[in-house]
């Protein structure tokens, strides 16, 4: 290792047979465009690779702390002795590997990753950021040496701080430099076993002539995900170069554009959670002020694209451009991440995507046509909150936090406590006796401001677990129902309110029913990724008008009308 962290690269003869999440894909992907539709044709291979990855993995970490030796040895005729051994260090190594966010790309994906570079230049400086074993930068070389366009010479700086992965790098970048010599292309590489975020924090700052660094024309890169505390080193590092983030993906993607030249193109796999969501606005804000989207891939089930790693954030493949001029459109494609999937796409105005109009500048992912149509629909509804009289916050009670106020069951010093258990059928249904949550805080004098006005308020569920159905979930909190002065809402979930007061029972009705619509849960979904509704998300929507809610309302009964009636309901109503 030199001075500043790097490795000195030495060129090495092509000895690796790269395993399946590894390096240049030994399958073939195929891409055909027909009629606008993108087609794959990989086989089996997500699937395969989903437990390629798995094996392989595990037995790569072995390889990088188990002396040569140790491995002659059969594991099957040791079991007795090895089993105890393997699993701390496969705890070992899941936990290591949860610290660094080291979830590695698979070879189609890293493929189709690379396939979306579009420029030629003569000369390629690429960045990976968070390199793992390489499989992007394989992916990358494997694409260019196809081309054969021009291309010249290509250096590529890698970053990677966990030094047990860093001899599976350096062999992919060995066979990066093998396969570029066979192509004709002048191939050097460095390695930095270092932190990105310090590495990269340096190289932005402003030198001497006000100038930064912008080393690189090409950055691919599947960064680490990890909240980053407000107090910690990296979060002052960031705040320095000017980037205010909570997640180390979005410190990744900043630097990584800041450290692009004029034109420079970024392809990067990432949770969608930065698309919406008050965090991530000055990210937002930073990202498409330099960056110039030019296409979003969204897998369409959940971890699709790492199904083997217990991923829980939907990922997203974004491309983009260094460049402060927006495109007409950008292109939304979509695919299942399943076997052998399809990818189908379109070109979506940019002002789609992000609205002019909008200050939150949300992101939103209008992929099929049928999300267009959601989309047009929902263009008819134009009220905000504000203009309904109505707020929204997030319920006051963090229970872990009031744990000496709250009680099992009621008793008459107590006001109800409502937790998303309390949600059934549009309505809550309280108390919820024999259940895991308490139905009851203390309504005392240190507890007022945890409490509201016992009235009509319309909740929805902040978190909804993965297997739920709908996003948005929506229910009716209604005193006529449940008797008590003061009522406490815990902290999963929202409450529309009339400025600190209860809403008449019709808007109420109305706008937990428009809440509640398939039409509002698919629009929800195209700019929230994730299985959190903030309190923001549902300031920033717009709504019917006030005359549109209270008649949808008074439509309601005691019950509200299973899932296809209420939409067959807001359809004659409102549309
Ligand atoms: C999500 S993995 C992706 C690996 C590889 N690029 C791929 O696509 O397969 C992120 C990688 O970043 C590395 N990493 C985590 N924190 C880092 C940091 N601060 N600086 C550099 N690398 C880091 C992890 O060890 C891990 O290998």
């Amino acid at each position: 290792m030199t001075s500043d962290g790097a490795f000195s690269y030495r060129s090495a003869p092509v000895n690796v047979a790269f395993d399946g999440e590894v390096g240049l894909p030994c399958r073939s992907l195929v891409r055909r465009q027909a009629l606008g539709k993108t087609v794959f044709n990989s086989g089996n291979m997500f699937s395969r690779l989903g437990q390629l990855d798995k094996a392989s993995l595990a037995s790569k970490n072995q390889s990088y702390r188990i002396s040569p030796a140790m491995h002659a040895l059969n594991p099957s005729r040791n079991c007795v002795f090895e089993l105890p051994r393997s699993k701390a260090r496969a705890k070992f190594d899941a936990e290591r590997r949860q610290e660094l966010g080291q979830f590695l790309t698979p070879a189609t994906i890293a493929t189709f990753m690379a396939s979306l570079f579009e420029a030629h230049p003569v000369e390629i400086r690429l960045l990976d950021a968070g390199a793992g074993n390489g499989a992007l930068i394989a992916a990358f070389v494997k694409a260019m040496c196809g081309h054969r366009r021009g291309l010249k010479r290509m250096s590529v700086t890698a970053y990677e701080l966990d030094e047990a992965i860093a001899p599976a790098l350096e062999r992919t970048l060995d066979s990066c430099r093998a396969e570029c010599s066979r192509s004709g292309i002048d191939f050097s590489a460095e390695l930095h076993n270092q932190d990105f975020i310090e590495a990269a924090v340096s190289l932005v700052r402003v030198d001497l002539f006000g100038v930064s660094k912008t080393p690189f024309n090409a950055a691919i890169l599947n960064p680490p995900y990890r909240k980053i505390n407000s107090d910690s080193h990296t979060r002052r590092l960031l705040r320095e170069a000017g980037i205010e983030t909570t997640n180390l993906y979005t410190g990744f993607l900043a630097l990584a554009a800041r450290l692009l030249s004029e034109d420079g193109e970024m392809v990067a796999i990432c949770p969608r959670s930065f698309c919406n969501g008050p965090y991530f606005k000055p990210f937002r804000e930073q990202f498409l002020d330099i960056m110039s989207l030019r296409r979003l891939h969204v897998f369409e089930s959940r971890a699709a694209a790492f199904q083997h790693d217990d991923v829980l954030q939907e990922n997203i493949i974004v491309h983009a451009v260094r460049s402060p001029q927006k495109p007409q459109s950008v292109v939304i494609s979509t695919s299942s991440g399943e076997t052998g999937s399809d990818v189908a796409e379109r070109a979506c105005p940019y002002s789609v995507v992000v609205s002019p109009r909008d200050p939150e500048r949300f992101i939103h992912l209008v992929a099929a046509e049928s999300d267009e149509v959601v989309r047009q629909k929902m263009t008819r509804f134009t009220t905000p909150l504000a203009k309904l009289g109505l707020e929204v916050s997030t319920g006051r009670v963090v229970d872990f936090r009031a744990k000496q106020f709250l009680v099992r069951e009621a008793r008459d010093d107590t006001a109800p406590l409502i937790y998303p258990c309390h949600f059934n059928g549009g309505f809550v249904y309280w108390p919820k006796p024999g259940g895991r949550k308490p139905n009851a805080i203390r309504d005392t004098e240190r507890t007022q401001e945890l409490l509201v006005p016992g009235a009509i308020y319309v909740l929805v569920k902040r978190f909804t677990s993965k297997e739920e159905r709908r996003r948005v979930v929506a229910c009716i909190y209604d005193p006529h129902r449940i008797r008590a002065e003061r009522v406490g809402f815990e902290n999963h979930l929202n409450y529309f309110h009339a400025r600190r007061r209860g809403l008449p029972i019709d808007l109420a009705k109305g706008l937990a029913a428009f809440l509640n619509s398939t039409l509002v849960d698919v629009y929800f979904r195209q700019f929230n990724g994730h299985t959190q509704v903030n309190a923001t998300d549902l300031r920033n929507m717009r709504y019917p008008t006030r005359a549109e809610l209270d008649s949808l309302g008074r439509k309601i009964g005691d019950e509200f009308p299973g899932q296809a009636e209420l939409d067959a309901l807001l359809e004659r109503e409102l549309l």
